[in-house]
């Protein structure tokens, strides 16, 4: 068993992405994402459109991932899959489909939590062995479902210090693009014109939330009614400024979460920060970790991008580390929208 080669497809589905990766042992060797651009026109994920798409899409993307791999699923030692937590009608299509695969190939199945995968896509073995994070360490997880700081003293031994109250920091972005006028999702569009601006132009303020929590619901009302009011006495108001707005509202935003970060780290000692999360693409806050190994002493680890936003691949080396314990799960498991980390 210690020197088995272990061979895991995984299965993502939580939520508009349809992905399926192989892993051979820590390593990736084929990663797909089928993302559905139906979404786009309705400016946010329609969750029964979502559902429909990952039917779809579920069969040619694992059929692509082991195609590409080169593997037959003869020679797969077990399937992973998100659990949740996500959509329950996208969860249930890659639930039902790492069932049935399961069962057809007699083959173990295994559970995994979206949230903790996040975090583990940290110890997918890349040409870069030396940029994996030594326990404990936090992980920040920033996406458009998510926003949370965990303490991650091991693998499957992780505890939630602070999270969003209400909006992610992704849907902070999302929601402030869509009153900019800009498609969804707005996060790498606003990261764009952004850095043609200037961050210090206009002023928007940073919510007062206790401890490690996080709050992006009144950014977002402040943002629309700042808009409201400008575009009244101008109605090119945004075309003209849409770099400086864009500037200010990421400004905004990575200080309320390099401030969190900061006292994670004052009130742990540890200073070794790893993110994840389609957020942690953003280019703002890259530069302000960076600029955190220089001024804090911090040590700082951010997963390639194909890594970061949704994939399957995470949730493979998830599905690993699994199988090297012996975490199975049988054919009764259900779908869990609301999965907790600790759980
Ligand atoms: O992890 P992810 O792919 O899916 C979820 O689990 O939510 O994250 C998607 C989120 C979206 O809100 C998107 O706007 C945001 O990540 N995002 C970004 C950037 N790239 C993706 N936000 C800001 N800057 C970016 N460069
Ligand atoms: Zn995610």
């Amino acid at each position: 068993m210690e020197n088995e080669t272990i061979y895991i497809l995984a299965i993502e589905s939580s939520c508009d992405d349809t992905a399926a990766a192989v892993l051979i042992n820590q390593k990736v060797i084929s990663n797909v994402v089928a993302t559905q651009k139906i979404h786009e026109q309705y400016g946010g994920v329609v969750p029964e459109l979502a559902s429909r798409a990952h039917q779809q899409n579920i069969v040619p993307v694992v059929h692509q991932a082991l195609a590409k791999a080169n593997i037959d699923k003869k020679q797969l030692s077990a399937i992973a899959f998100t659990r949740g937590p996500g959509l329950m009608g996208s969860l249930l299509v890659g639930t039902s489909f790492a069932k049935s695969l399961a069962l057809g190939l007699s083959i173990p199945l295994i559970e995994v939590n979206h949230m903790q995968a996040h975090i583990l896509a940290h110890f997918i073995e890349d040409d870069d062995i030396s940029k994996m994070p030594e326990f404990p360490f936090l992980a920040m997880t920033i996406s458009g479902g998510h926003t949370q700081i965990v303490l991650v003293k091991d693998y499957f031994d992780m505890e939630i210090l602070g999270e969003s109250l209400d909006d992610a920091v992704g849907e902070a972005f999302d929601k402030s693009a869509k009153i900019l006028g800009l498609r969804y999702p707005g996060g790498p569009l606003i990261d764009k014109y952004a850095n043609e601006g200037n961050p210090l132009k206009f002023k928007f303020p940073k919510p007062k939330v206790d401890g490690l929590n996080f709050s992006f619901s009144g950014l977002k009302t402040s943002i629309l009614y700042f808009t409201q009011k400008a575009v009244k006495e101008n109605p090119d108001f945004v075309n003209e400024n849409l770099n400086d707005i864009c500037a200010s509202i990421q400004y905004t935003i990575i200080s309320i979460l390099m401030d969190k970060l900061n006292k994670a780290v004052k009130q742990t000692g540890i200073k070794k920060i790893a993110i994840g999360g389609g957020v942690s693409a953003n280019s703002g806050i890259r530069k302000a970790l960076k600029d955190a190994e220089k001024t804090k002493g911090w040590s700082t680890f951010i997963p390639k991008f194909e890594y970061c936003t949704d994939n399957a691949a995470m949730i493979g080396i998830v599905g690993h580390l699994k199988y090297k314990q012996g975490h199975f799960s049988d054919q009764n498991i259900t779908a869990q929208p609301r999965y907790r980390l600790s759980e």
